[in-house]
């Protein structure tokens, strides 16, 4: 029997996915270093569907249909390198690498270019979703070629989740731009995790709201325009009662949040870029003071606090849905206008209506908001930013005085909401007619003669600042 595809890598996310293929109807070879680990599947989940047990990697390739696909799915780095070099000789010209783990697309486009120049397809492709999205239906963003989307799609496809008929899933574009838009769905993961994480600090610090009511409260948000995967599983979370103490559950843990990169990847390559994603970079940084337990506590003994007592004004809970609402919305913003900047960088014709679609379903960062999102990148006239979209615009509008409300009294009480106060500055910031940026270019040309524009004339100027501070024309030095 020739399979479709094969798999190699079989711990959770590798054998879900094998399952979610076979499940969908495709023969799915199957590889992994230590055979026990394909024996287990076989024995515990043969029954999902058509499966090839093969020992080597040999067994695998010569397992498979032309042109072959082989998915590989083992830690992102040295392991993705060492498995590639192993498969290349077995290959032919035409034949297809998959990559889902979550590599730095920097990597992808290395391997793509390398393979390229023998005749290989090298796919990167984003999953998000988890283990459960693996299984029942990930979000699934693929890179490399077109050609090899057109052998490969279809079977991605099918195994995706599907919102409205549609699939989650969509050739991104060439190279590394599946693991790259894969990247910024992790960027705006961080800073909607963060956001959720700020607003319960206000509800509990603020308006002495406890997590069990909290609970509630998010679960009814579940209803509205904040609807999406985040919030429910934060409902969740804040309605456990950890069973040892009886306390709530988040009452129990370790207030250091952990990070394995990818927001930090994202955050990296926006400082290249250029792109103000200053909510993402919160998030990240907020992970990493977090962590700081040291310092934390040495804080706590030294640092005054001199909260302001104001009063929580009594629509403090609607201020902050509201808030989370904004905020939520700039981050989407900034994680888009940054694939906007990126596209330009490496050439890559990024569809930003298909991208929303895509993390509608079964991705971490599905949410409500995401078919608006889609809707606005699919007109006519796409906007510049997604806050330009008329029905955004409108919606900002509406629920900026509590934005602002919500800041203010979080900075009187001392409650930290880098995210909150951060997205505010951004589009404050992209609203101001004038920014002091003009005093930055002033010390800059006094200190450095980097010369400077003006706003009533073309062309770069320079003060001479030692002698007569007369003006005069200057070749641009940035
Ligand atoms: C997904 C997630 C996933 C990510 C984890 C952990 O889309 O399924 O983004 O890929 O690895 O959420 O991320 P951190 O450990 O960095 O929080």
């Amino acid at each position: 029997m020739s399979a479709h595809i094969g798999v190699t890598g079989l711990a959770v996310m590798g054998a879900n996915l094998a399952r979610n293929l076979a499940r969908n109807g495709f023969t799915v070879a199957l590889h992994n270093r230590s055979v026990e680990k394909t024996d287990v599947l076989l024995e515990k989940h043969g029954h999902d569907g058509d499966f090839v047990r093969t020992e080597t990697l040999q067994e695998l390739v010569d397992s498979l249909e032309k042109p072959r696909r082989v998915l590989i799915m083992v830690k992102a780095g040295k392991p993705v390198d060492s498995v590639i070099e192993q498969l290349e000789p077995l290959l032919e010209p035409g034949d297809i690498i998959i990559d889902a783990g979550n590599s730095h697309y920097e990597d992808t486009r290395r391997r793509e270019a390398a393979l390229a120049a023998k005749d290989l397809h090298f796919v990167g492709i984003g999953v998000s979703g988890g283990e459960e999205g693996a299984l029942n239906g990930p979000s699934i963003m693929p890179g490399g070629s077109k050609e090899s989307y057109d052998a490969l799609g279809p079977l991605l496809e099918k195994i995706a989740a599907q919102v409205d008929g549609k699939p989650c899933c969509a050739w991104i574009g060439t190279d590394g731009a599946g693991h790259f838009v894969k990247m910024v769905h992790n960027g705006i993961e961080y800073a909607d995790m963060q956001v959720i994480g700020e607003a319960f600090d206000l509800l509990r610090s603020g308006a002495g709201i406890e997590p069990a009511e909290q609970s509630k409260i998010f679960a009814e948000w579940n209803q509205g325009d904040l609807a999406s995967f985040l919030i429910e599983i934060s409902a969740e979370v804040l309605g456990h009662v950890d069973s040892k103490t009886g306390k709530p559950f988040v009452d129990v843990l370790v207030d250091a949040a952990g990070q394995k990169g990818t927001g930090r990847w994202t955050v990296i390559s926006a400082l290249e870029l250029g792109s103000p994603t200053s909510g993402i970079a919160e998030s990240v940084f907020a992970r990493a003071l977090s962590s700081q337990a040291e310092q934390r506590k040495l804080a706590q003994e030294l640092l005054a606090g001199e909260e302001i007592d104001v009063e929580v004004p009594a629509t403090f809970v609607e201020d902050v849905r509201q808030a989370l609402y904004a905020s939520k919305l700039v981050s989407y913003a900034q994680g888009l206008d940054m694939l906007t900047s990126a596209a330009k960088e490496y050439g890559w014709d990024l569809k930003l209506d298909e991208i929303a679609s895509l993390w509608r379903g079964g991705c971490i960062i599905r949410a409500e908001l995401l078919k608006e999102i889609t809707k606005a990148y699919a007109a006519e006239e796409k906007p510049a930013n997604l806050l330009f979209a008329p029905a955004f615009t409108k919606a900002i509008a509406e629920v900026l005085p509590a934005w602002r409300r919500v800041v203010a009294t979080a900075v009187q009480l001392g409650i930290p909401v880098p995210v909150f106060s951060s997205s505010l500055a951004y589009y404050d910031g992209l609203r101001r007619k004038r920014l002091p940026a003009a005093v930055i270019q002033g010390q800059r040309d006094l200190f450095g003669a980097h010369t400077y524009g003006r706003v009533d004339a073309e062309g770069t100027f320079h003060t001479l600042w030692g002698e007569d501070k007369s003006e005069i024309a200057a070749v641009d030095t940035h």
